[in-house]
């Protein structure tokens, strides 16, 4: 087992939900130390849920899990010296408090910056420093809301949210390389940094294939469900099979680009080379236009396999398809258990949980699942290891409820 790239690195965690612990999770897998601060008795907020307000939620174990606890009321100035402490100690800070928050703390760049000049420091936000909206809280819908995704997905006559956080992780994942490349620089040219990631932003960039129709078209992107938004072309469309479950589908997109073989191949598989020789059909806007027609003869053909069965035939003979694979698909499929991308932790209050791991393979860079600590786990090794508290002042800490 090599050990991670940023073995060595520490962290100071003041994220909160799912932008920040997304990064923090991100740099302790690749190897950083994480020293993830939080409340005395209640913890992070993110920690409960609705539905289980007395246990941690599944949703805090995915965001936290190779992190370490400690406990701070941080608006004590008792808390305020021991972290104050701790920011001396680490190489980067991250935090996704409401705006302006972390200054009110006393704890915002210029300060930390004041204990340790070669701090790295990256805030999460909705809205970026200098725009108007630099004051409004924001959760992830607001941020795919107001950074033109939301007005690219959907149907014309609905706009509709995607279905899973793609602003917080994305954001969060997006702040963890710039603090990579953050600690480069500082190996490199000895300056620590200030990072800001706005998740509205952050959108815009990752909404950036929605201006290509914009410049054809001179109007923003078009709605078109499952189709294919970047222009009318087809096929591409979800199409339905069996035993026609609410998630037994196949997506298939034939290449709009010329030389391709694509809609070839599909005509050949599903017995309908006769397609071929149509005018109709004979070009990816063409297809577009008579889907009314072509759609249905396709359907016709994924309606007799079942999804994964449909993805094989289609794959395997060089036409781009995809199952539409829920969680309960991939959790039970030993394939990404075995190859990693799902992992096994055990809970204490939760029991084992499959849940997803870290995407990118690196030679080396090996993680250790660790599931998410317990509130306060940590504080013994960090307050006493790091900073050498003694015992008569942890005492005094913990009678205080600074931690
Ligand atoms: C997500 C968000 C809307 C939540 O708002 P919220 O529930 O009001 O929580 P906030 O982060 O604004 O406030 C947290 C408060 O707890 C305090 N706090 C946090 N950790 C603390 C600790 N360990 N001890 C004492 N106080 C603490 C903060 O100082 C802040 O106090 P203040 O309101 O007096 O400044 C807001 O944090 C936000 O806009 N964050 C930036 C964008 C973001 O990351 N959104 C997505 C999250 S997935």
């Amino acid at each position: 087992m090599g050990k991670g790239p940023f073995t060595g690195i520490k962290v100071l965690d003041f994220t909160q939900f799912e932008a920040g612990t997304a990064c923090t999770e991100t740099l302790a897998w690749l190897g950083a130390e994480v020293w993830k601060v939080e409340r005395p008795t209640t913890g992070e907020l993110g920690r409960h849920s609705v539905a289980n307000p007395d246990k941690d939620s599944v949703g805090f174990v995915i965001m936290n899990m190779n992190k370490k606890s400690i406990t701070c009321n941080l608006k004590s100035a008792e808390g305020m010296a021991v972290i104050k402490r701790l920011v001396e100690k680490a190489d980067v800070v991250v935090e996704n408090m409401g705006p302006g928050s972390i200054e009110r703390l006393g704890l915002g760049y210029e300060d930390c910056k004041k204990i340790n000049d070669k701090i790295i420091f990256a805030s999460i936000k909705g809205f970026a420093l200098d725009s108007p909206y630099a004051n409004y809280p924001a959760f992830d819908p607001i941020a795919t809301h107001t950074g033109g995704l939301v007005a690219a997905t959907g149907l014309p006559e609905q706009p509709i949210k995607a279905g899973v956080s793609v602003a917080d992780s994305g954001s969060g994942i997006i702040c963890a390389m710039s603090i990579a490349a953050a600690l480069y620089q500082r190996e490199t040219q000895g300056v620590g940094q200030r990072i800001d990631v706005a998740m509205q932003d952050f959108i815009i960039g990752l909404s950036r294939a929605g201006w290509e129709p914009f410049y054809d078209t001179g109007k923003p992107p078009r709605r078109v469900g499952n189709g294919m938004p970047l222009e009318d072309v087809g096929p591409s469309n979800t199409y339905p099979c069996k035993p026609f479950g609410p998630n037994d589908y196949v997506h298939i997109y034939c290449s709009r680009h010329p030389g391709s073989k694509q809609f070839e191949n599909l005509c050949r598989i599903i017995g309908r080379e006769d397609l071929l020789s149509d005018e109709r059909f004979s070009t990816p806007r063409s297809r577009f236009e008579y889907r009314h027609i072509l759609d249905p003869i396709i359907a016709e053909w994924t309606s007799r396999h079942e999804k994964k069965e449909a993805m094989d035939i289609l794959a395997q003979n060089d036409i781009p398809a995809g199952a539409l694979l829920d969680t309960a698909d991939i959790t039970n499929d030993p394939q990404y258990l075995e190859r990693g991308m799902i992992v096994e932790v055990e809970h204490k209050e939760l029991g084992k949980l499959k849940i997803p791991g870290f995407a990118p393979r690196m030679s080396e860079n090996h993680v250790e699942y660790k599931v998410s600590p317990a509130l306060g786990e940590n504080n013994d090794e960090i307050y006493r290891g790091i900073l050498g508290l003694t015992d008569e002042e942890m005492e005094k800490l913990k009678n205080a409820k600074v931690i």
